[in-house]
């Protein structure tokens, strides 16, 4: 299923056919029918996939606070069967070299192609999501591969060695035959899975607060409290290498929390893209309340503020906020 889903994505973003996943969406929410359908190329004619009433209930009843999860739970099984069954056995030598893959010349030859274009073979060091789904997810975890590590879970053993060097997104068998899927964590998926210190926003609410404060690249951001790291994350990719990002928390251990997430983050994706994640937060540990020196000639696009009380930081913020600029509040009930 996972397989099929980013194979969708990478298809998605190579044809401009965002059509199927949009689709894919509008229907989960807004079909009332016994049964649902969802076409996996309009243009070539081929059938669509017939979800029963039943599936259809199943999913909606075990519904996730992810988008991708949410369509991917839709993706018929008998084609995520076929997917899972084919890729187990695909078998890369372990010595190919660990090169960036091209971006293919033709769609015949993008479907072959086993990464995504500019990514390397799977590199100690990076951060990785392992799956296993059965109608849903089962199993997920995020993982550090690591140089003669192992991924254990009840479905058995994966030596990390047996993952490098090899493409990502695709089925890799334990020693008890059952197939997980290996693939590189969106930045969703890393948010959703690094280690916590106070809770993080959440991706379809932070995704609402970027859109609120029309957060551009090249902007200029204040955030607080730094907390766990994940807006900042969030922030970090909104604003590109032209932007920046000041990120201030009252507490020395949120910050520690929140700058390793962000260290891991991007030697992660350093390490996957072989160019730097830009580096354009800076963390700060600081009263946001009693912050006008650090604050002092700055002006900022926009503000975020998720911490208790905002209200109390509102004066020493605003006066830094440039015309027109948007302060989003977000507050936990
Ligand atoms: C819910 S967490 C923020 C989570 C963060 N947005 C994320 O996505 O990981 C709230 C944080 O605000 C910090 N905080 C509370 N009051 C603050 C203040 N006046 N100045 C700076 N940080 C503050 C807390 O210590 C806490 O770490």
């Amino acid at each position: 299923m996972a397989a099929l889903l980013h194979r969708l994505l990478t298809a998605s973003s190579r044809t401009r056919n965002r059509k199927i996943l949009v689709k894919c969406t509008k229907t989960s929410y807004f079909r009332n029918s016994p049964s649902l359908s969802v076409r996996s190329d309009e243009k070539n004619g081929s059938e669509p996939h017939q979800l029963t009433s039943g599936q259809a209930v199943l999913s909606r009843r075990t519904r996730s606070l992810s988008p991708l999860d949410r369509i991917s739970s839709l993706l018929p099984q008998d084609v995520v069967r076929q997917e899972q069954d084919g890729e187990a056995d695909i078998q890369v030598p372990a010595s190919e070299p660990l090169e960036e893959t091209q971006a293919p010349s033709s769609p015949e030859e993008g479907r072959r192609s086993p990464s995504h274009p500019g990514e390397r073979g799977l590199m100690f060091g990076e951060f990785l999501m392992a799956e296993h789904r059965k109608n849903r997810v089962q199993y997920r975890k995020m993982f550090h591969l690591q140089e003669g590590g192992r991924l254990l879970s009840s479905y058995g053993v994966i030596p990390h060695n047996q993952l490098a060097g090899h493409p990502a997104g695709r089925f890799v068998k334990t020693n008890r035959g059952i197939p997980i899927f290996i693939r590189r964590p969106s930045l969703e998926d890393f948010v959703q899975n690094m280690k916590r210190g106070p809770a993080i926003a959440y991706p379809k609410d932070a995704a609402i607060m970027l859109l609120m404060m029309d957060v551009t690249e090249g902007d200029c951001v204040l955030e607080s409290g730094s907390g766990s790291g994940a807006m900042s994350l969030f922030l970090s990719r909104a604003v590109g290498s032209k932007g920046s990002v000041l990120s201030l928390e009252l507490r020395e251990d949120h910050h520690r929390r929140a700058v390793l997430n962000y260290k891991r983050w991007r030697t992660s994706w350093a390490l996957r893209r072989g160019h730097q994640w830009p580096d354009n937060v800076d963390f700060h540990i600081s009263d946001l309340c009693t912050a006008s020196e650090l604050l002092a000639g700055r002006g900022f696009h926009s503000v975020a503020l998720d911490l208790l009380n905002p209200h109390l930081a509102l004066a020493t913020v605003l006066p830094h906020l440039l015309p027109g600029g948007v302060c989003a509040v977000y507050i936990a009930k």
